[in-house]
């Protein structure tokens, strides 16, 4: 298999409830490379409830992490990101670059904006603010869908998520059955109808949303035989990799 790109990961040490310390995150690299990854985004928490990871703060602990990577000889590339809880003013912290894509690529690009939903509700205003987003290049990559207790029982504002643009997350531990029933089973759902890019393993440590997207890849095509899903998935991993190539 070829080497796979992780688009959504909280392995920057000590900044968020990932990583603990640079030790643990060594240790998540190791597991992302065994599992066949060699590319992925950090991407902290930003505008949660908990968590508000500074967009410098990101990119200095990307620099100063991959500088880790270096000496320990991990063959893993971390680029900066962010996962982006929605909030009113998430359009506005977008376009003054206080809300980081992924890559951290310049405002004259392309870009892929990581969003975060609350657990319960499915905002209204999310289509139109995905909308707006795209009319300025950036395209809102929605984070598990699967796991927000109104799209697993409403296709629909999933659907009027797509019309406008956006594209899907899921996460492997969905996938797997590790968030329970009702996520694995919408998880199903979305990747049956076509309807996700990314599967990404929001790894945070080495228990419940651990490294690595090898296992979930092999379930989505071997006991859901949705193998041209998960082709999908491994193709625009790799797709926003290339778009994100620059200089950080
Ligand atoms: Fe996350």
């Amino acid at each position: 298999m070829a080497t796979l790109v992780d688009i959504h990961t909280h392995i920057l040490p000590a900044v968020d409830d990932g990583a603990a310390n640079t030790e643990i995150a060594l240790q998540m690299a190791n597991a992302f490379v065994a599992a066949g990854t060699s590319a992925l985004f950090a991407t902290p928490h930003g505008y949660s409830p908990v968590y508000h990871v500074h967009t410098d703060v990101i990119r200095t602990e990307t620099k100063r992490f991959n500088q880790a990577l270096k000496v320990a000889q991990i063959p893993l590339t971390v680029r900066p990101g962010m996962e982006i809880r929605y909030h009113a003013d998430v359009i506005t912290h977008l376009l003054a670059s206080d809300a980081l894509c992924l890559g951290a690529v310049a405002d004259d690009k392309i870009r892929y904006a990581l969003i975060e939903l609350p657990t319960r509700e499915w905002p209204k205003s999310l289509p139109d603010t995905i909308y707006k987003l795209n009319l300025r290049n950036i395209t809102s990559i929605i984070a598990h869908p699967e796991r927000n207790l109104a799209a697993q029982k409403n296709d629909r504002i999933v659907d009027a998520a797509l019309t406008e643009g956006a594209l899907l997350q899921v996460t492997a531990a969905s996938v797997m059955g590790n968030f329970g029933t009702a996520c694995e089973r919408t998880a199903h759902r979305l990747l049956a109808a076509g309807k996700v890019h990314f599967v990404a393993s929001d790894a945070h440590d080495s228990t419940l949303r651990t490294p690595g997207l090898r296992s979930a890849l092999d379930h989505i095509r071997t006991a859901w035989k949705l193998t041209a899903a998960a082709d999908r998935c491994i193709a625009m991993a790799e797709h926003i990799w290339d778009e994100t190539t620059h200089d950080n």
